[in-house]
């Protein structure tokens, strides 16, 4: 029988981390789906939880489970949040945004006491950006010239499509997918990325991770801490 790795991943952490009374923040994509559906069952079981979505799509599926979904200014602070990944390291460095919930992600990330992220094992990387694009939102507005400055950091990067058309995160911005030759120092390339003007956020997840469970197709998960 094929392991759903995602699953087993989200759910490990979901009985790890949440419990009653909690602030959770819920993160977006196909692993944090399964996120939503076990907190969903744990609120349908009679557990309190008050939820913070990290994306339009996250909120309506919460919803639709009888999830109580409030807006982040509503809560003091956030318990935890449990969100999947693009690509995460053994330092639990992430690249996220494949998904295109970078910016709401990064926000909720950055209020929650633990970030906790979910994956199947072909996420596990020695290090960031040989793979996996690094997504970048920018504003619409001058955006190819954005795109030019985000280039001379070392990098193609690619208008993120859909159907043809520009796709548009939640935010109402556009996302260039940013193909490093690997990315050598992250701390480095986020500092320059968050001056280029234009730029709303990167998708480089630094020092914001407690703990990663990765899920590998003989049923076990690693908890990396
Ligand atoms: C969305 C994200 C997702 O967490 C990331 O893309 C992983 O998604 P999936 O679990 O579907 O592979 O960062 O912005």
């Amino acid at each position: 029988m094929t392991v759903n790795m995602k699953k087993i991943a989200a759910e490990r952490a979901v009985e790890e981390y949440v419990r009653d009374g909690m602030n959770v923040g819920l993160g977006t994509g196909s692993t944090a789906f399964y996120v939503i559906c076990k907190v969903g069952e744990l609120v349908a079981a009679g557990m309190n939880l008050t939820c913070v979505a990290t994306s339009e799509e996250t909120e309506r599926i919460a919803k639709d489970l009888g999830i109580r979904v409030v807006n982040l200014s509503e809560v003091n602070n956030l318990d935890v949040t449990i969100d999947g990944a693009d690509e995460v390291t053994r330092q639990l460095h992430l690249i996220k945004g494949l998904g295109g919930a970078l910016v709401r992600e990064k926000i909720v990330a950055a209020s929650s006491i633990d970030q906790i992220v979910v994956v199947d094992e072909s996420k596990l990387v020695e290090s960031l950006g040989k793979e996996c694009p690094l997504p970048v939102e920018v504003m619409v507005f001058g955006h190819e010239k954005t795109k030019r400055m985000i280039e001379r950091q070392g990098c193609k990067a690619t208008l993120r499509m859909r159907d043809g058309e520009p796709f548009m995160t939640d935010n109402g911005n556009y996302i260039y997918d940013c193909k490093f030759d690997g990315i050598a120092n992250p701390y480095f390339l986020e500092s320059r990325l968050d001056t280029i003007p234009g730029v709303v956020e990167n998708g480089l997840f630094l020092n914001m991770t407690t703990a990663a469970f990765v899920a590998r197709s003989d049923g076990t998960v690693e908890k990396i801490c």
